[in-house]
């Protein structure tokens, strides 16, 4: 397409007033282009169809026409800002929240002073971050930590709560208090010997029943401390809890567990069952939610997990998924409108050879291009029989 006349980014208030994009007898011949011309906000230009591919037989075709463009692009429903800008800063909020849990740890566990509103202010950054986009800090919680798996495994089991708590329309102001919640619920293994908790192998019973005393510390802990509140101490003391009543420490049922606890136990289960530790190797994110769908009624909440699974959705992030190209690759981003599309960042060519570095492609937005050769999930598979650490690709 030849520019019938110049075309300028003329927006009000913009710095960049009267850039000229294109001028009058430049050729478009890429999309690269007209997204450029959309992202500079305009909505149409006018084509010299006089010349140009468009034009049948080569004729000179009447009076110059306008092409329509589509309007702005909006963030997904419930989110105000794209994955793409609060991906960086989520990065940062993970990054210090995590400090935050370690400094609490030590000083819990050396007897130093403890400063509560370090936590409290941690928990809403995390809950606005979760607020503005979700999908960005649970995309990290893909990330694990081995050698400091407490500190991460906490700020990964609040984000997965806070996540489920957004999704289930929970206010920011007790989405804060989940927040705090699942930073301090194993806050109580400050008190556990390492020897035990690391240990690289089958524990005995009487290391498991120490082991299974930390939901107790943990409440005992943070009552202590006067001033954190009640539903944040129920799922530090009830996040190994069951509904059906065969969880620890109390064996209460699902009608005696605090909800913002039956959110938190699932959230719990599935980040321990997709964390690499010393004695099992992390499950990929499709068998880990395969187990807690197992358990929906009798080990968790069948709200919670219909909830949990729609908020991570089908392919969660750092998921390896094989496409119907004999491409293979790792999920590095969700579209929330359509949970079967996510964006791929392809590893293996269809020939099994693994590319230098991995290209990104967008499922849903080559499935809405309506190309008849769109990419599309053939299913997922286990990264570890290729050779593939996801984290590699993601964050
Ligand atoms: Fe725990
Ligand atoms: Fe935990």
């Amino acid at each position: 397409m030849y520019m019938e006349a110049d075309v300028q980014d003329g927006v009000k208030g913009s710095s960049k007033k009267n850039v000229l994009l294109l001028g009058k007898g430049m050729l478009v011949t890429s999309e690269n282009q007209i997204r450029r011309l959309k992202e500079a906000g305009l909505n149409e230009v006018t084509i010299d169809t006089s010349k140009g591919k468009d034009v049948a037989g080569g004729q000179v075709v009447a009076a110059p026409v306008k092409i329509k463009m589509p309007k702005k692009v909006t963030p997904a429903g419930g989110r105000e800002t794209f994955f793409k800008d609060e991906i960086k800063m989520a990065r940062q909020i993970r990054g210090a929240s995590v400090k935050v849990v370690k400094d609490f740890m030590h000083n819990v566990a050396t007897g130093g002073s403890i400063d509560t509103e370090k936590v409290n202010l941690a928990s809403k950054t995390l809950t606005g971050s979760v607020f503005r986009n979700v999908d960005a800090l649970l995309s990290l919680t893909a990330l694990k930590n081995y050698s400091e798996h407490t500190y991460t495994h906490s700020v990964n089991v609040c984000v997965l709560t806070l996540a489920i708590g957004f999704a289930a329309g929970v206010s920011e102001e007790d989405a804060a208090v989940i927040g705090v919640g699942g930073l301090l619920h194993d806050i109580g293994k400050a008190k556990i010997p390492l020897s035990i908790l690391d240990k690289p192998g089958p524990l005995t019973e009487d290391e498991r029943k120490v082991i299974q005393s930390h939901p107790l510390f943990s409440e005992e802990i943070l009552k202590k401390m006067g001033n954190i509140p009640e539903a944040a101490i129920a799922i530090a003391g009830q996040h190994h809890e069951k509904v059906n009543g065969s969880g620890y420490p109390r064996g209460l049922t699902g009608d005696q567990m605090h909800p913002f606890a039956s959110m938190a136990a699932v959230a719990d289960v599935y980040d321990a069952l997709t964390s690499p530790r010393p004695y099992k190797p992390g499950l990929p994110p499709h068998i880990a939610l395969r187990v807690v769908f197992d358990g929906k009624g009798t080990e968790f909440s069948s709200k919670v997990v219909e909830t949990f699974i729609t908020s991570l959705g089908i392919y969660p992030v750092g998921s390896f998924v094989k496409l119907n190209t004999e491409e293979m690759g790792v999920v590095v981003e969700v579209n929330p409108e359509d949970p079967l599309r996510p964006k791929v960042g392809v590893v293996f060519t269809r020939f099994g050879k693994q590319r230098k570095s991995p290209f990104v492609v967008d499922l849903l937005k080559e499935h809405k291009e309506g190309n008849p050769d769109a990419r599309s999930i053939a299913g997922a598979d286990d990264p570890r029989k290729y050779g593939i650490n996801v984290e590699d690709y993601i964050g």
